[in-house]
């Protein structure tokens, strides 16, 4: 599928079901699971290398892992998902021709077809647009932009009315610019709903509610395998006490042998 497929899904009012993974295990969980679109998301820095933000994550990092990812899954081409992956920290914030440089790199060494990147700040509209221009689908991200973490905290955004009208606007941008799809993260459900009805892009949520046309979560997150799970994803298992607890009564019954 083409990223810019994902607008059908939309128009036919058919939700999208997206989920992170960083290596084969998580990748070939998803694709097993039918989800549409996998997001190598550089959440995989703390999901998986034990690291406190996503801003120690490099290109190379992203490339190695989305790489892991596709050799997860065992579907014929046509029916594998979709893998967007995300632009690390510092690969688009310094300029238009590095990022073209390392987006390139991104779909030029791996089987991801589109890059994700934060924010819609005026210099990350000339990325995007670049981006766009030369050949690289962009999917956008606002709301809670964990990049950005250190100015505004791994908080809720769009709480108050400037923010709102602040994310609305650049909404409204990041479809003009051409972005194929927008991930909304940790806003009111109201406003992620009034940003789906004035796109025609597909919006898809994650701590925005239910309007959206697509949800997309961290599958640590869902799996429970984590310590620091965020408020707005409650897990369908408790993986991490489960495997503690059928790992430990493994070794303890091992010892006894
Ligand atoms: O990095 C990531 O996993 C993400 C999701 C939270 C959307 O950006």
């Amino acid at each position: 599928m083409l990223p810019s497929e994902l607008v059908k899904y939309k128009e036919n009012s058919q939700k999208i079901i997206a989920l992170t993974a960083w290596d084969c295990i998580s990748g070939s969980l998803a694709e097993q699971a039918d989800a549409d679109l996998i997001l190598v998301g550089d959440s995989l820095a703390m999901v998986c290398l034990g690291y406190k933000s996503t801003l120690p994550i490099t290109l190379d990092n992203i490339i190695y892992h989305t790489n892991a990812v596709s050799r997860g899954f065992s579907k014929k081409i046509s029916d594998q998902p979709l893998i967007v992956c995300d632009m690390p920290f510092l690969t688009y914030q310094c300029g238009e021709d590095k990022a073209v440089e390392y987006a390139g790199k991104i779909i030029q060494n791996t089987y991801a077809k589109a890059v994700k990147v934060e924010g819609a700040e005026p210099e990350i509209q000339n990325v995007i647009s670049r981006l766009i221009r030369m050949g690289i689908p962009v999917m956008g991200h606002l709301g809670l932009t964990p990049q950005s973490y250190l100015n505004f905290g791994f908080k809720k955004q769009g709480i108050n009315l400037e923010s709102q009208e602040k994310i609305k606007r650049e909404a409204n941008i990041l479809e003009k610019l051409g972005c194929f799809a927008i991930v909304l993260e940790h806003i009111p459900e109201l406003l992620a709903k009034e940003i789906q009805s004035n796109l025609k892009i597909p919006t898809i949520g994650i701590g925005a509610g239910k309007y959206c046309d697509g949800q997309v979560r961290v599958t640590a997150d869902l799996l429970g395998l984590n310590d620091n799970q965020p408020p707005f994803c409650r897990p369908i298992v408790e993986g991490k006490k489960l495997l503690k607890e059928k790992l430990k009564s493994w070794v303890a019954s091992e010892r006894l042998n």
